[in-house]
Formats: C-alpha cells, structure tokens, sequence
C-alpha cells in the first residue's frame, strides 16, 4: 500500500486539495479532522464536559466510529449515522480544537487511521499525520500558506456566505489557531523532519493541486 500523509495548518487548503489529487490518482482520502469534529460533536450532544476524564471515557466507551465512503467521499458514521452534515458549525471547530488536544481522544482515533492507510492506497490529511500516525507513510508534505493568505481566503468564504466579519478579526483567529495548534503538548503541528514543505501562498487551487501531485508522483 502507498500512503501520503499531507500535515498543515487550518486554511491551508489540505482537505479540498487532498480530495482532488486522491480522485486523479485513484487513491482515497482521508480528511482525520472530521473525526475529531465527529467526536466533538457527539459530546455536545450528550452534554458530556470533555474536562471530566471520567465522564469522557464513559462517551468514548459507547461511541463507535467508522469512516465509509459515498459516492466516492468520505462519511463518519457515528454510531452508524452519517454526521458529515453536522460537522461544520463554528461551535464544533471549536469543540473539536479543544478535544483534539486530549490524549485519551488523540489514542482513541489513532488505530482506526493507521488500520485505514494498511488496507489502502491513501492521501490521509491532519496535523500529526506524518509524525504520529503514519510516521513511514511513503510520501510526507507539510502544506502552508502565509497567516494573510489563509486569512484573505476564509474572509472571501464567509463574505461569500453573506457573514459579517472584519478581516482582521479573520487574521487574529487564524494566528491564535496556529499558535494553538503548534504549541500544544500532545501531537503539536509541525513538518514531519522528512517531510517536503509546499507553500500555495502564491498559488491558485489548480497549482496547488500540481505542485502536490508532482511530489508524489515523483516517489510513486
Ligand atoms: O482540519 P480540521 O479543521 O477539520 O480539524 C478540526 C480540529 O481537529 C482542529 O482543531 C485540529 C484537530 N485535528 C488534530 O488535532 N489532528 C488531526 N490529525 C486533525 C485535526
């Protein structure tokens, strides 16, 4: 099996483009931050405080996870319903950041993602990828782009989606989630010491999706 694991910070464009080189490659992919966005989810259903590690293990020990595909893309099935359309609000990206920097979550997901990339050809996007869960994936690439680069593309998303935000507010979050992720305790984000850094802050999505494909392709 051939696996390519794609770390970075958040806005970068590792999901979109991971998605888009996996279906030219006939790989499949695995975006791991629906996981724990899934998990975060279930705990805001359930009501559970994540600081409680008690009440935490209880919700881990009656939640299964699955990851499916649809029509080629992929589901987290939560005990067994698709939560895909769930995923994304404000409030489970943030609950998600924070049960993401447990180390009971972090082991909870890790043999689910390590038992996707034996069984197949994979493209797995996160932030611990290349270091942690696959750290003999055949191909590591750390994906960046500048904090006003990611920040002018998420303000256009959100203009887009008629939600009112000052830019700079747009850039502030994106600077702390950065700090945030890359100084955490467990599994911070940093590029695998093997890994090759690519930087779409001066590129549009096709030529990311180029400069992505021609790293692997090389190794492949
Ligand atoms: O990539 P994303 O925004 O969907 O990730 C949601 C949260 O999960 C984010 O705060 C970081 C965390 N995450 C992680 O800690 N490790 C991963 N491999 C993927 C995501």
């Amino acid at each position: 099996m051939f696996s390519v694991a794609i770390d970075g910070p958040s806005g970068a464009g590792k999901s979109s483009i991971s998605k888009t080189v996996a279906k030219q490659l006939g790989f499949i992919h695995i975006d791991t931050g629906a996981l724990y966005r899934s998990l975060a989810l279930t705990a805001i259903e359930n009501d559970v405080n994540t600081d409680n590690e008690i009440s935490l293990k209880k919700l881990l020990n009656s939640t299964k996870i699955e990851i499916t595909f649809i029509n080629g893309s992929q589901a987290v099935l939560l005990n067994g319903e698709n939560v895909m359309g769930k995923i994304r609000t404000e409030e489970v990206s943030m609950a998600a950041s924070k049960i993401s920097k447990i180390p009971m979550v972090r082991s909870f997901l890790l043999d689910l993602q390590r038992e996707i990339a034996c069984r197949n050809n994979v493209i797995m996007d996160g932030r611990d990828i290349g270091t942690v869960v696959l750290p003999n994936a055949d191909v590591k690439i750390f994906l960046t782009a500048s904090a006003e680069k990611r920040a002018e593309r998420r303000y256009k998303e959100l203009l887009e989606k008629n939600e009112k935000i000052e830019y700079n507010v747009v850039l502030e979050d994106v600077v702390k989630r950065d700090y945030q992720d890359s100084h955490r305790e467990i599994a911070p984000l940093k590029p695998a010491e093997d890994s090759v850094i690519v930087d779409t802050s001066e590129m549009d999505f096709e030529q990311s999706v180029n400069a992505i494909k021609r790293v692997i392709e090389e190794k492949l």
